[in-house]
């Protein structure tokens, strides 16, 4: 497949994986993306997943037509990228490794060392393979430390690692946005500022084509998909509407959290319900990232809240939570204190504003908790 005349995808898709990076589901698999400039030196840009090393040699080999690669470089030093390292060495034992310090550093805890064909960059180097040339541009922690786009000068192509990447296979037909956005609060989340950071760099290039690590080649409304990540970036809510999340035994709570999204949804506001035993709680996180409002409803349990709450709120104030409405709807049977201790999760996270509606249900939704319930979702309307 080619991206340009003498760019071409040499990645592969894995729609076996049961978890990716061990915990995120990938209904239509993920791609680990590759590729090769061509010409007077050839360079291939980032190696796969280990699950597919096999498939992605076959790929270099078919795409090389017989010549040798000169060069490859290494964005990001994840396994999901860096895991075929050694076997490109040992089939292509002349070609030099392109990476910066940090990269060697990390590479030799990998591998052990040896790196003895490797040519070492700094910001902004450039490194000319004929009438194509890249220029590095470093992105720290954009998720790990090595992280370096590279920019190719001739046909302004942006190779930029893990960024604008997204889960789901190559061949699958599904919407961008949504993948991408589960990708990168749960994945990059945490690291806003750095993004900032490299978005601002990237904004001085004149970029034609996008080529992430995952996911498709992105080469048209290129100002869509860096608007998004402006967006998710400076932790802003995207879009208004209410992420409802409830943790429930006996579906009491449950009943107030549906009761709570039918009365919001009747005054016209957009509700995502979430019960988080049983959802994908990275879709729940990219909801709470995504709308501008969040409510959590749990019940009490040992005196703390139930451990799929706790697990939830960990995973928001992980990738650093902020700027949202947050209210709370709290059940017990003889001391509900749910609320109280949700709450005081959020305190610590920047510019939360709380409700000051609180539904507490004591065991069955009864008339004072219907009135709660109704309170709470004309507050929350306004
Ligand atoms: C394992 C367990 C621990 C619980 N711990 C408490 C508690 O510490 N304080 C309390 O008031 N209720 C406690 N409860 C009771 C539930 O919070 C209460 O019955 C609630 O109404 C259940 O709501 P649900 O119908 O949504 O599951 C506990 C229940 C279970 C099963
Ligand atoms: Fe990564
Ligand atoms: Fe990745």
């Amino acid at each position: 497949m080619n991206i340009t005349e003498n760019i071409k995808y040499i990645g592969v898709n894995d729609k076996t994986i049961d978890l990716f990076e061990g915990q995120y589901e990938v209904p239509n698999g993920v791609s680990y993306n590759s590729y090769m400039i061509v010409d007077q030196k050839i360079a291939v840009m980032d190696t796969v997943d280990v699950r597919k090393t096999e498939e992605w040699l076959d790929n270099v080999e078919i795409a090389l037509c017989g010549r040798v690669p000169d060069y490859l470089v290494v964005s990001h030093m994840e396994p999901d990228h860096s895991a075929s390292l050694k076997a490109f060495m040992q089939k292509y034992p002349s070609a030099t490794i392109v990476g910066n310090e940090k990269t060697f550093n990390i590479a030799e805890r990998f591998f052990g060392d040896i790196f003895k064909n490797k040519h070492v960059v700094k910001d902004g180097d450039e490194l000319v393979l004929g009438a194509h040339t890249l220029k590095f541009v470093f992105a720290p922690m954009v998720h790990w430390p090595e992280v370096m786009f590279s920019y190719e000068l001739s046909e302004k192509v942006l190779f930029s690692a893990d960024a604008f990447g997204k889960f789901g296979a190559l061949d699958c037909d599904e919407d961008w946005t949504c993948e991408a956005r589960r990708y990168y609060f749960n994945i990059v989340g945490k690291y806003g500022a750095t993004v900032q950071s490299v978005l601002k760099k990237a904004a001085a290039l004149d970029i034609k084509i996008v080529c992430p690590l995952h996911g498709p080649v992105l080469s048209e409304n290129l100002d869509y998909y860096i608007g998004k990540y402006n967006v998710w970036s400076s932790y802003l809510p995207e879009d208004k509407g209410v992420t409802v999340a409830y943790a429930s035994i006996y579906g009491n709570t449950k009943t107030a959290a549906e009761k709570l999204a039918v009365e919001l949804e009747n005054k016209g506001v957009k509700v995502s319900l979430f019960d988080l035993a049983r959802c994908d709680l990275a879709e729940a996180v990219e909801d709470a990232f995504r709308y501008d409002k969040l409510v959590l409803a749990s019940i009490t349990y040992d005196g703390g809240i139930m451990p799929v709450m706790e697990d939830f709120i960990n995973h928001l104030k992980i990738k650093n939570y902020q700027n949202r409405t947050v209210a709370f709807m709290e059940n017990g049977s003889w001391a509900p204190m749910s609320g109280k201790l949700m709450r005081a999760s959020f305190e610590a996270m920047k510019n939360i504003t709380f409700a000051e509606s609180v539904v507490t249900v004591k065991s069955a939704v009864e008339a004072q908790a219907e009135q709660q319930i109704t309170a709470l979702a004309t507050e929350l309307s306004k």
